[in-house]
Parts: C-alpha cells; sequence; structure tokens
C-alpha cells in the first residue's frame, strides 16, 4: 500500500534508476506483474457506459480488457478473449452489445455478465458445459463515480482499503466527483516508459523551463519547487528571502491563462479547500486527481509497452455550469491541455536520450525529492529496495 511520504529536500544527490529498467522487454513484464495485474487502476467514468450493452475496452500491457453494463447498475469486466479458441470478441474500442456479446469468429454467444449462453450448431458431446466456459472475468468496482479495475481481484485488497491508503479518502469528499461531468476528454499515447511521465509529476525542476504559462500563475513552480511545504522552502536556498506564497499568484483562481475563473466554486468545499488553491491526490500506479475549487482533473496512466504509455485526462466540473459558463470550461481545457501537451513532449525527449552507451543512470538533484520517493517505492514494490 501506498504511504504518502514527508516532503523534503534531498540532502544529497541520489542515484536515478539503472536506464534499463526504461525499455528492457524482461523487466517491463515484471513490472506488468508486479504493478499492472495485481493493483486496483481507474479505467473510466461510469457514467461513460450509460445504458445496458454499453462497453469499452482497455489495453493494460498488453491485455484487453471489456467493461460493459449489464443489467441496472451492474458492470462486468472481462478479458476480451472468447472461451472457445481464443478470438477477441470485439475490435471496437467501444460501443453497444446488443443484449449479449458474440465472438465474431464462430459466434459463441455469452450474456452481459460473461456467462456462456449459447453456441449455433447443437455439440454433439456429452463432456461439453457451458457453465465451464464463461468468460474470465476481471475485478470491478466503482468510487465515486469512478470505475476501477483489478486483473487479478481474488489476491487484491479491497479497493476502499486501498483508496484510504493513497489519500484519496477522506480528503476529496467535499468535491462531490460522484455528481459531476467530463467536459473534457483527451488520449494520448506517449512514447515513453510509464515511470518518466509519473518522474516528470514528481517535481518542478522542470517547470520553468518547460511551463512558463504554468510559472506565470504559481510562482513557486516559477522557483522549480512543487511543494509548500514549510521545510522544503526554507531549505531553498537559492534566494530564501524573496521566495513566493504558496498556491497561486495574489488574485489568480483556477487553472487558466490569466488564472481567473468566472466558474463558481464547489458548494461544500471549507474556506481552507478553496483557498488552498489546489490539491494533488495519487493512487498509484495509474491515477492522479488534481481537485481545484471549480473543476477537477482526473489522469490516468496505462502501459502499453516498455517505450509506450497511455495518458487519459478528463476535467470535470458540476453539471450545473455548461451553458453558463462555456467560456470559463473552455479556458481552463486549453490551459490544461497545454500544460499536458508540454509534459507529454518533455516526457518523450526523456526516454529518447536514455539508450547512450555511456548512459547508465541519472542523478537526484535536491529538488527532485519526490522522484526519489517514487523510484524508492519501485524498488521496494519489486523487492529490490
Ligand atoms: S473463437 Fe470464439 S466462437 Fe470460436
Ligand atoms: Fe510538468
Amino acid at each position: 500500500m501506498e504511504v504518502k511520504e514527508p516532503s523534503h529536500m534531498l540532502e544529497k544527490t541520489e542515484q536515478s534508476l539503472p536506464k534499463q529498467l526504461y525499455f528492457d522487454v524482461e523487466h517491463f513484464e515484471k513490472e506488468l506483474d508486479v504493478f499492472w495485474f495485481r493493483k486496483w487502476l481507474y479505467v473510466c467514468r461510469s457514467e461513460t457506459l450509460e445504458k445496458s450493452g454499453d462497453y469499452q475496452v482497455f489495453e493494460i500491457g498488453g491485455q484487453s480488457i471489456v467493461i460493459v453494463r449489464g443489467k441496472g447498475d451492474k458492470l462486468s469486466a472481462f478479458h476480451n478473449t472468447c472461451r472457445h479458441r481464443g478470438s477477441i470478441l470485439t475490435t471496437e474500442s467501444k460501443g453497444c452489445f446488443k443484449g449479449c456479446i458474440t465472438c465474431p469468429y464462430h459466434a459463441w454467444t455469452y450474456d452481459l455478465d460473461g456467462q456462456l449462453i449459447g453456441t449455433p450448431h447443437k455439440l454433439q458431446c456429452d463432456d461439453f458445459n457451458k457453465e465451464d466456459y464463461s468468460l474470465f472475468h476481471v475485478g470491478i468496482e466503482q468510487w465515486e463515480g469512478c470505475v476501477f479495475v483489478n486483473l487479478n481481484p481474488e489476491q487484491a485488497p479491497a479497493l476502499r482499503e486501498v483508496l484510504e491508503g493513497s489519500s484519496l479518502l477522506p480528503e476529496l469528499n467535499n468535491w462531490n466527483l460522484r455528481d459531476l461531468r467530463s467536459e473534457y476528454y483527451s488520449q494520448m499515447t506517449l512514447n515513453c516508459n510509464w515511470k518518466i511521465f509519473w518522474e516528470n509529476f514528481s517535481e518542478c525542476f522542470h517547470c520553468p523551463g518547460v511551463h512558463p504559462e504554468f510559472c506565470d500563475i504559481v510562482p513557486i513552480y516559477g522557483r522549480g519547487l512543487l511543494d509548500e511545504d514549510p521545510a522544503v522552502l526554507k531549505n531553498h536556498k537559492s534566494s530564501p528571502r524573496h521566495l513566493p506564497e504558496p498556491g497561486f499568484r495574489p488574485g489568480a483562481v483556477s487553472w487558466t491563462l490569466d488564472g481567473q475563473s468566472d466558474i463558481p466554486a464547489f458548494p461544500d468545499l471549507t474556506e481552507e479547500e478553496k483557498s488552498a488553491g489546489f490539491h494533488y491526490f495519487t493512487m498509484r500506479p495509474g491515477f492522479i486527481v488534481e481537485a481545484l475549487r471549480d473543476c477537477v482533473v482526473l489522469t490516468r496512466i496505462l502501459p502499453l509497452g516498455p517505450e509506450k504509455t497511455e495518458i487519459i485526462m478528463e476535467i470535470l466540473f458540476s453539471q450545473s455550469v455548461p451553458g453558463k459558463h462555456d467560456d470559463g470550461i473552455k479556458k481552463i481545457n486549453e490551459f490544461l491541455e497545454l500544460v499536458m501537451l508540454q509534459d507529454c513532449r518533455i516526457c518523450e525527449i526523456n526516454q529518447k536520450g536514455l539508450r547512450s552507451n555511456r548512459f547508465t543512470n541519472g542523478v537526484l538533484v535536491p529538488q527532485e525529492y519526490g522522484v526519489h520517493e517514487f523510484q524508492q517505492w519501485i524498488l521496494r514494490e519489486l523487492g529490490e529496495g
């Protein structure tokens, strides 16, 4: 389980992870097993599967997973593989099954719970029982309108336990995530290892060069610092008497180019939650929530290969906002898209340089304490720390 470590500057430089961990195929297989095939992974908002039969397909490290809405509120998840001879069940990334799932090869038919209900011809043998050939189930649970899957549910802790360990609970209670709706969705395939994306997310040492617009509204980012921890500020040696206030610059209230937003704050937020500006929550290995006074940003990370990673970004707003504040929504969406594209580009650039014969591993400087903590977590989970 993830434990949030106190943030503090590194007191000395630290070795970064060996370069092979970012492209070696065998190592990637090990990481799939340790991180991606055992842990709860956010996949989508439940409202994107609106009616019975609606489905979406997700790829997680070479595993194709179908999520389908059955009757009522019930969601099911299966491997996208027929029990007959292993064909995939659907080639589309989303759609609606009309009452049942029919394999495109020999037309075996499954109900929306994954039970085999029919084969097109009566099978002339006595040793075949339909009950033995249900689709391979995947664990699925929901929290606040977010759908999570687990490829090894028998061995996994309950989702709620993981959420509590990840700081998403109860800190996000006042945002009432279940009532929010997505007004922005983008899907990007990055040519980099999944850890590169996390590492970039875990430091702001890159911010002055990569995110000038972000630094303009969050001055502390312009100093290469991610954190508002007083200990960090105290230890920052560059100009200790001129360190900016944490959070937004005076007058800025949201993530837009000019820092302005006409979207009302979520009604249940405390004054403290509103004035803090923005809050980060993470649930490794694949989910980041950024909660602001007027929107919530969900980022989903899924590995497609050792050097290929899929990133989804969704921006949620109160349902009362569209129509009344469309320009406000657009301003936030455009700003976050800009920042995300800046990050994605720099992650790919990072990946490209790793294969140099001379490079073995990087070095972490004091400001990269978040990267160090992430890498220590990686090693611990792999049993190598
Ligand atoms: S492989 Fe699916 S019915 Fe034959
Ligand atoms: Fe960034």
